[in-house]
């Protein structure tokens, strides 16, 4: 598949998060506060920010230096980060990608890869992106994954039964060899947003020495 230009939605996925967005008026364009607490200590490097939606994350990032990879689905989101990265002088420092995921990983090697609420309600193999993530990472660099832990009342899935895959859930269907890679983070904090939600996170650090791809 060709990973750089963009495509038309022809999934029943891509088609469902094109009209999400253009249908919005008002734009999110918030930092994720984990990501941000994330990154307070770290130097600038470079990032990938998968399912960057709206691109708080991303434009956080690139104000603070980092270099952006921002990557959606949705054609809309990734022209309004590109908009946005171009309107406050960042074009330099964020590049954005239209990708399904499902099919396109984009290329380069990163030191943080952020994948907040990547969620989705049509069928995605979420662990080979995540693989794919991992693998994208530089020696020393940083997989940061912050899932819902818990239904909110605006969730798309509204069973009480549903179950969110804790962080070491996720960490072991990642089948990482610990010797090349160490999970520095593995907790479910509470947050209050509109109603008082679990965050599932896991931050997975690659081993400093590790030789990439
Ligand atoms: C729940 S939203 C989270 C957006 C953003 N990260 C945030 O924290 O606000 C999930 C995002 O993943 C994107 N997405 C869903 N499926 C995708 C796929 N197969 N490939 C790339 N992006 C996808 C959606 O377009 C959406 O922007």
């Amino acid at each position: 598949m060709d990973s750089t230009q963009p495509q038309r939605p022809t999934t029943d996925a891509a088609l469902f998060w094109e009209r999400y967005y253009r249908a919005r008026r008002a734009w999110d364009t918030h930092v994720n506060p984990l990501l941000a607490e994330t990154v307070a200590p770290l130097s600038p490097g470079t990032a990938l920010d998968l399912g960057c939606g709206a691109g708080g994350d991303t434009v956080w990032l690139a104000q603070r230096g980092w270099r952006v990879t921002a990557v959606d689905i949705s054609t809309t989101a990734v022209e309004r980060v590109r908009r946005r990265a171009r309107e406050l002088g960042l074009e330099d420092r964020v590049t954005a990608e239209q990708h399904d995921l499902a099919g396109s990983f984009p290329a380069g090697e990163f030191d943080l890869v952020s994948a907040q609420y990547f969620h989705t309600p049509f069928p995605l193999a979420r662990v080979q992106v995540l693989r794919a993530a991992v693998q994208a990472l530089r020696p020393g660099g940083l997989l940061l994954v912050v899932d819902h832990g818990s239904t909110a009342p605006w969730s798309w899935n509204q069973d009480p039964g549903a179950h969110h895959p804790t962080p070491r859930e996720v960490a072991a269907d990642l089948d990482l060899d610990p010797e090349d890679w160490s999970v520095l983070r593995a907790d479910t904090p509470s947050r209050l947003a509109t109603a008082t939600v679990v965050d599932n996170v896991l931050l997975v650090q690659r081993a400093a020495g590790t030789v990439t791809r």
